[in-house]
């Protein structure tokens, strides 16, 4: 394998490319020169290191206010990592990209403007366009898909349409974090061939086509260098071939080294107050370490976003005209329904009678009925409302997993859950409901049925200020305390108020943190010493399990009063000051059999049994890789237990990320939801119920980990070697022979599709397509058009076909309609390693049309 340079040794200058002339860009420019020209050296490198978690300093010398950063990507949680600063949650990134729509992914991003408007953030720390590389990837829900060509158009569109409100992007994270494992030390090595036209593709097309205001680099190293010291990929690549003339922001805590860092090509050091840039950055330029000419370079960059969301005085905004405002329920509700992809929807004859209401006995099986043989059979989706009963299942039906876990977690102010949804669209009596299975082992944060605020005081006891508590989950930065609080005077932090079980037995508190705590509960206290970090590490006190510290004997209904206070006495010197802790709460567990069992008696007795199942944010999270893809708990079992009692069950599947599904064949519909989002599951009755169609096309492809082929996210000796090349998702799995689950691009609609004609022109290297179909069912429909480019003379060197382009089209019954879909002349280029360069293969391909990278219904062939 050839990899590419890490840095070169001849050092290369940094381009910013400048705008000259005339226009608001020149004129923008000339102000940020003079304000760069005012600053001493000192304020130039203080610009350049975060102030604290989320903002860069305000110079009031040059009119510059304070410029704030905030997560990203489904939402804008804003400075505060808190619930009481809530904020609208759009469906995983997994789950925009299976909408395969730039253009609903313009109006996410027109939204998320408008919230970070609203929260006073001027650059979102998103999207994230690392690549799908291995399914074990914990970051997977949070990035699109394992292809560059649709994960380079769904960024674009996410892009523009954030920074249309006048709010800057941080294309994240440049380049090749693709697994959690060792993170911030693992060494990339990845062929260059592979860099080009897998991991920087998405990178570059959102360069070219959304003129990104920011980008953040990776942790990671690739080839050598870390991705905060990388001029080659930074300085040449990005800023030089690309034209990259944004600001380019460090992962949290990346910068390691003042002087590799600026002639890396880093502008920004998050977060702050202590790191690599700022006075230590001061100093270098004085010892003479690096030049003051490349610490203006950086502070002009910076200076430059800052002018383009309009927080430096005398510079015009990018943006004057500020799009209309946008429902973000209703579009958090309608990217849902686009996103979900129905995997399976076959055929059920028709069923006896359900039982009646009321307690069951257990009659085996709801058989078919062979008997009415005139009678056809349809796909069990959509249901009929009216005409079913539908027993629901699964602990993720009633308490929603709406997102993934780490940075990109926001807090919304309202979730509805499949419960909450389905409840809403089903006649009175319609639905039951059982927990089946729960798939969390452990306690989660205080929240349904908690009533909590927190209550700071001083070492004598007297109240220094008071707060709102959504959840037991509590989280100051440097400046979040509540009003009239200060650290020097902070001694404890009380989190107090009231629990209503909806369940007699035996509740489960605890504590996840670390520090002094005393735990009460009822007014007796259960717990009252110091809770030590697990082995010394504090990152596993803070995000690691929760420790239980009580059990206690509740009656369903009635409150108890609970109080959990920390010692937070904080020494003035540390770098951030950080407090967090959490009071935890778990139910009282039941027989897992007992569970199954009831599950299975409600099913009996519906028309239709609804399955939900999740993972948990102990399996999908940032911060580390799944090791299997095994639902959790005993979910399996409950879906097959449940299938066995109705052969018309229907899956639900509430994962950011391939999951196996050992049942698959014995359901009658799966139904893939992703991190849906707070309106998933008013979206999830839409489409069970036919309300909407399920929109969704699978931008990654679904097997099992036993069959596919790339699944290393493990370095070994600090290296994860890249050693497929351009080998992964479908590519790598038709190289293999492997037939997966489910395809790259399937997805099922509510109505059916024949695909007619295709033809294609070339005109010189661009070839337009066009691919006529129809809708031959007996609904409105809309379907994703693909296209896949095939050599006609297969190269081992090359897939044997990969995603060239794609459209949507929607058409009425009966109608025809038209999709017309140019090709770029990089879906026929190569990266030519001996020339470092690209070329353009020319000879013949076939055209593959089709709903999936395996049905293709027409082939046209071109040359070119
Ligand atoms: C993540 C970034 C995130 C940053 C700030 C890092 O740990 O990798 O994606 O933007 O934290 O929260």
């Amino acid at each position: 394998m050839t990899t590419t340079p890490g840095n070169p040794t001849t050092l290369i200058p940094t381009p910013t490319p400048t705008p000259t002339g005339h226009g608001p860009d020149a004129a923008r420019e000339a102000v940020v020169s003079a304000a760069l020209a005012a600053l001493d050296l000192d304020a130039k490198t203080r610009l350049l290191a975060g102030q604290d978690m989320w903002r860069l300093p305000a110079l009031p010398e040059i009119g510059l206010a304070p410029l704030v950063m905030s997560d990203g990507p489904i939402g804008v949680r804003g400075r505060r990592w808190s619930a009481d600063d809530p904020s609208v949650a759009l469906p995983s990134p997994t789950a925009l990209a299976a909408t395969w729509d730039p253009d609903l992914a313009e109006r996410a991003g027109v939204l998320l403007a408008q919230e970070a408007r609203r929260k006073g953030v001027h650059v979102l720390l998103a999207p994230t366009v690392n690549l799908h590389r291995s399914p074990l990837g914990g970051r997977h829900f949070e990035a699109y898909s394992e292809d560059p060509c649709l994960t380079g158009r769904i960024g674009t569109g996410y892009v523009r349409g954030v920074q249309s409100g006048g709010v800057g992007t941080t294309v994240k994270h440049f380049v090749a974090n693709d697994a959690e494992t060792d993170r911030f030390t693992v060494d990339n090595r990845i062929g260059e061939r592979a860099l080009r036209e897998l991991y920087l593709a998405p990178f570059e097309a959102i360069v070219e086509n959304a003129h990104p205001w920011g980008i953040m680099t990776a942790y990671n190293s690739v080839n050598g260098p870390t991705m905060t010291e990388h001029r080659y990929l930074v300085n040449e690549v990005l800023r030089g071939a690309w034209g990259f003339d944004g600001a380019n922001v460090s992962d949290w805590t990346a910068a390691r080294d003042t002087a590799a860092a600026l002639t890396g090509g880093l502008d920004i050091a998050m977060p702050g107050p202590n790191t690599v840039y700022g006075p230590a950055l001061a100093r270098a330029v004085r010892d003479g370490a690096v030049a003051e000419a490349a610490v203006d370079t950086a502070v002009r960059n910076v200076l430059r976003l800052a002018a383009r969301v309009g927080i430096l005085d005398g510079a015009e905004p990018a943006v004057t005209d500020l799009p209309a405002p946008v429902d973000g329920e209703a579009l958090a509700r309608e990217i849902a329904h686009r996103s979900f992809v129905l995997l399976r929807n076959e055929p059920i004859r028709p069923t006896a009678p359900p039982a009646p209401a009321g307690p069951t006995t257990p009659t085996g099986p709801a058989s078919p009925t062979p008997d009415i043989p005139d009678i056809p059979t349809a796909p069990v989706l959509p249901l009929i409302p009216g005409t079913t009963t539908v027993a629901l299942s699964g602990a993720a039906a009633r308490d929603a997993r709406i997102l993934g876990g780490g940075s990109a977690t926001v807090f919304p102010a309202r979730t509805v859950s499949p419960l909450d949804g389905l409840t809403a669209a089903l006649p009175e009596g319609a639905l039951t409901y059982s927990i089946g299975a729960d798939p969390s082992t452990e306690m989660a944060v205080a929240d349904r049925g908690f009533t909590l605020r927190t209550v700071c005081r001083d070492a004598d006891g007297e109240i220094l200020g008071t707060a709102s508590a959504p959840s037991g989950h509590l989280q100051w930065m440097d400046g979040d305390l509540p009003g009239g609080v200060t650290h020097d005077r902070l001694h404890t932090v009380e989190l107090t108020g009231t629990y209503t079980p909806r369940a007699s037995g035996t509740h489960t508190f605890g504590i996840r943190g670390a520090g002094a705590f005393t735990l009460t509960l009822g007014g007796r206290t259960h717990f009252d010493a110091l809770q030590a970090p697990a082995e010394g590490d504090p990152f596993e006190a803070l995000f690691g399990p929760p420790v239980p510290r009580a059990e206690v004997d509740l009656i369903a209904g009635e409150p108890v009063e609970v109080s959990l206070t920390q010692v937070v006495a904080l020494p003035a010197d540390l770098p951030l000051r950080i407090i967090t802790f959490s009071l935890t709460h778990q139910e009282p567990r039941r027989d897992p059999d007992a569970l199954i069992a009831e599950a299975v008696e409600a099913a009996r007795a519906a028309d239709t049994a609804v399955v939900v199942v999740a993972t948990t944010d102990r399996v999908e999270s940032e911060g580390f890789d799944r090791t299997d893809l095994a639902l959790p708990g005993r979910q399996d079992d409950l879906v097959r237990a449940v299938a066995a009692a109705n052969p018309r069950t229907v899956v639900v599947v509430n994962a950011g990320s391939p999951v196996d599904m050992p049942w698959h064949d014995d359901v009658a519909a799966v139904l893939l939801t992703w991190f849906p989002g707070q309106e998933g599951g008013a979206a999830l009755a839409d489409v069970l119920t036919g309300a909407e169609e399920p929109g969704g096309r699978l931008p990654t492809t679904w097997g099992t980990l036993a069959d596919a082929p790339v699944t290393e996210v493990t370095p070994t000796d600090g290296v994860l070697d890249y050693r497929e090349g351009v080998f992964i998702g479908y590519r790598a799995w038709e190289r293999a022979g492997r037939t997966p689950l489910h395809p790259f691009g399937h997805g099922l609609g509510y109505t059916t599709w024949a695909h007619e004609s295709i033809e294609a022109h070339a005109d010189g290297p661009t070839v337009t397509v066009t691919v006529r179909l129809r809708n031959t069912g007996d609904r409105p429909g809309r379907e994703t058009v693909q296209l896949y480019l095939a050599p006609t003379t297969p190269d081992p060197d090359r897939p044997a076909r990969w995603l060239a382009g794609f459209a949507s089209v929607e058409a009425a019954p009966g109608e025809s309609t038209e999709a017309v879909i140019e090709l770029p002349h990089r879906a026929f280029e190569i990266w030519h390693e001996p020339t470092a360069s690209w070329s353009f293969v020319k000879g013949s391909y076939e055209i593959q049309a089709g709903r999936s990278i395996t049905d293709r219904a027409l082939t046209v062939t071109t040359t070119v």
